[in-house]
């Protein structure tokens, strides 16, 4: 039962991270950067329905789940597993999606939260500011959607290698 709970926990809300940020980064910012001002009233909508609440949290219980399963394929034998193709495939994957995870909390998210700040503020002479800190969140985005998308990969095909 336990690892029926931690296999749809993983794969179920590793499915809605990898989707959001990958429609997030590659799609809705690139034409949220292209539709200019305006895009920071959408940007506010996104937020007030909590996306950067709701992601995080979807992204820790894969991580959580994904660690604990590879804890019960190991059995107490990490060497063994990670000398197997499929273990070395779970272990990289589950390593891109780690630092996906920390770069989007630590640098990602803070940038795009200050920008939206700064937007709602409606101080004068920000306009630049704002345009430094999305365009840092898109470019930092991007390599986290990369990363995440490696991390699928891996998971894919792991058992199969
Ligand atoms: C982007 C994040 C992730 C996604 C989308 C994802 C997706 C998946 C999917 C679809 C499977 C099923 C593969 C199969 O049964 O053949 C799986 C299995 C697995 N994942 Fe992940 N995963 C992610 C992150 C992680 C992380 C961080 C770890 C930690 C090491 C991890 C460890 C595992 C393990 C050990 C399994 C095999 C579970 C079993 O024994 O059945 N995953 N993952």
């Amino acid at each position: 039962m336990l690892m029926i709970v931690l296999r749809f926990a993983h794969v179920f809300f590793g499915a809605l991270w990898v989707g959001m940020m990958v429609m997030g980064t590659f799609f809705v910012g690139p034409a949220v950067e292209e539709v200019g001002p305006d895009g920071g009233k959408f940007m506010a909508a996104l937020q007030r329905r909590r996306i950067m609440t709701i992601m995080p949290l979807f992204a820790l219980i894969t991580l959580v789940s994904g660690m604990w399963l590879f804890g019960r394929l190991a059995g107490g034998n990490m060497s063994a597993l990670l000398a197997t193709p499929m273990g070395l495939a779970f272990a990289l994957g589950g390593a891109a999606a780690l630092i996906a995870f920390v770069i989007g909390i630590a640098v990602m998210r803070p940038a795009m939260i200050r920008a939206q700040q700064l937007a709602q503020s409606g101080a004068p002479g920000t306009g630049p500011e704002i345009q430094r800190l999305r365009a840092r969140g898109n470019v930092l985005g991007r390599l986290v959607g990369v990363l995440l998308l490696f991390a699928l990969a891996g998971m894919a095909v792991a058992r199969y290698l």
